[in-house]
């Protein structure tokens, strides 16, 4: 999937519609900015289009206010915090966009009218007006008005088709920014003729999220490294194919891609021991177990340190890595051994690597490990799709190159 870029048009003089992903985290009592990688992760794109003499119109949604204007999920903080980080002026304009009021002319297109090559003007939370995310042509047709050109890097939105991601793209010559067209590339590197061994890391709680990405990953992998609460299903599948009493969808997926990984000859290497608690909380007692004594009614909260020596070894070895899902609940200090242990043998490997986006993204970052990767992914939700294999409308949208 190979999609122009703002490479590949002439911006000089345009103005230039830009969607970016700057729904941050914030801290619920004081609105301060948790995280800002998402805003740093576009400012490449920003810089080329001030530098190639575009005005630029920078658009996002914050949080889900559902159609309504919630003050607390204003964008002025993150406008500011922008203009901070590229140390260039940012305009807010801190109506919402409806676009009654777009087409009619008022207030906005004083603002759009007097835009300057190098300006940036900054737009209120898109999705204050509830015809954002309902795809609703004439916003969509509102928002492209104010401009000569789309550009999309918001690839943490791309799998929903709303007026800023999709519609738009109907009425503006459309490519993806630098962030989305990086996305995609590393993203898709395991279809893409990696460099071998290509190794891939699963973790997390949930199976069922994983589902989509182990089935696509399983045809190219070279090793698939189980870890995070999810290897329960497969620790306990593999025991119960050996019994012959495998019931269930998580223990058939499970039992699937290891079947899979016999006939690929594809390892695919499950913990050893594991850290238990005797309950899902931060004082849990820890306690290391071989993974054939792993007490009934304990919870996996954490790789053992056997696993992780296991682990290291795969990694050292690949030449590319793949990475999706902590290896337990790492926001729990007694329990965050095994994927700090992870994210460091990610950061000293000379393979490429490739972080899924999510709480993965978030544990690299907490480790202050993210600059060590090749890629994080800005996406969450995105990434997971991507990685299954869904087509993202937001994507899809743009011109193919
Ligand atoms: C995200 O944080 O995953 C994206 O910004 C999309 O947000 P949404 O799930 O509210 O659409």
């Amino acid at each position: 999937m190979t999609k122009k870029t703002v490479n590949d048009i002439d911006v000089a003089g345009k103005r230039v519609l830009v969607r970016v992903d700057f729904n941050v985290p914030l801290d619920p009592d004081t609105g301060a900015i948790l995280d800002d990688s998402r805003i740093r992760a576009s400012i490449p794109t920003i810089r080329l289009l001030l530098d190639r003499g575009a005005a630029l119109i920078v658009c996002s949604h914050l949080g889900r206010p559902n159609g309504r204007r919630e003050d607390s999920l204003s964008l002025a903080p993150v406008a500011r915090h922008l203009s901070q980080l590229i140390d260039h002026p940012v305009r807010m304009h801190d109506q919402t966009i409806a676009f009654e009021a777009v087409n009619v002319g008022r207030s906005i297109w004083r603002w759009i009218k007097n835009l300057r090559p190098g300006d940036i003007l900054f737009l209120e939370n898109l999705r204050f007006d509830p015809h954002e995310e309902a795809n609703d042509p004439k916003y969509a047709r509102a928002l492209a008005d104010l401009a000569d050109i789309f550009v999309n890097d918001a690839f943490g939105a791309a799998h929903r088709a709303h007026a800023s991601t999709e519609g738009v793209t109907h009425y503006l010559p459309s490519v993806a920014g630098l962030l989305m067209d990086k996305e995609i590339r590393y993203l898709s590197i395991a279809s893409n003729n990696p460099t071998r061994p290509l190794t891939a890391l699963l973790g997390g709680a949930k199976i069922s999220d994983k589902i989509a990405i182990a089935q696509k990953m399983m045809d190219t992998l070279d090793v698939l490294l189980v870890g995070g609460g999810m290897c329960r299903t497969f620790l306990l599948a593999r025991e119960r194919k050996k019994r012959g009493t495998l019931y269930g969808e998580a223990l058939e997926f499970a039992s699937s891609i290891m079947d899979k990984g016999e006939q690929r000859r594809v390892p695919v290497v499950l913990p050893v021991d594991v850290v238990v608690g005797d309950k899902f909380s931060a004082d849990a007692a820890p306690k290391t177990v071989p993974t054939n004594q792993i007490p009934p009614r304990s919870h996996i909260l954490d790789i053992g340190p056997e696993t992780v020596a296991l682990f290291k070894d795969y990694i050292k070895r690949a030449r590319t890595v793949f990475w999706n899902g902590p290896m337990g609940v790492y926001e729990f200090p007694a329990f965050s051994y095994g994927t700090r242990q992870m994210a460091q043998a990610l950061a000293d490997s000379e393979a490429t690597t490739v972080v899924g986006g999510g709480s993965t993204a978030d544990a690299v970052a907490a480790f202050g490990l993210a600059g060590k990767m090749d890629h994080v992914s800005t996406g969450g939700g995105a990434s997971l799709e991507f990685l299954g294999g869904s087509v993202l409308p937001g994507v899809a949208a743009l011109m193919d190159a």
